[in-house]
């Protein structure tokens, strides 16, 4: 059971327990994590869900496929790292994963 580590835009951490198998973005619904809106449930339609995987997990989390680049231009804040956090499939490998919320614009 992986514990993954949001960090808001001010740089408060908010450490959550997932079930392997679910999404972060479903891991971050479950527990309230502000910024994660996924007004499209998870269908890679929205980009309400993006995050920054922290540089050190990119490598292991992975980049996104064409579809996900597609909806990420939609979103503020791109950076090198961004996914969408509804298309991260959570394992135990990801255990202490860091997941950055980025601020509004
Ligand atoms: Fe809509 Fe992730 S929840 S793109």
């Amino acid at each position: 059971m992986p514990q993954i580590i949001f960090v808001q835009p001010d740089g408060q951490r908010l450490c959550v327990e997932a079930k392997s198998g679910i999404t972060a973005m479903e891991a971050a619904r479950a527990n309230g994590v502000a910024g994660i809106d996924a007004d499209c449930s998870g269908a890679c339609a929205c980009a309400t869900c993006h995050v920054h995987v922290a540089e050190e997990w990119s490598r292991a989390v992975g980049g996104p496929n064409d579809e996900e680049r597609e909806i990420l231009e939609f979103a503020d804040a791109i950076g090198a790292t961004s996914r969408l956090s509804c298309q991260i499939v959570l394992d135990d490998a990801m255990d202490g994963l860091i997941l950055a919320v980025p601020g509004l614009s």
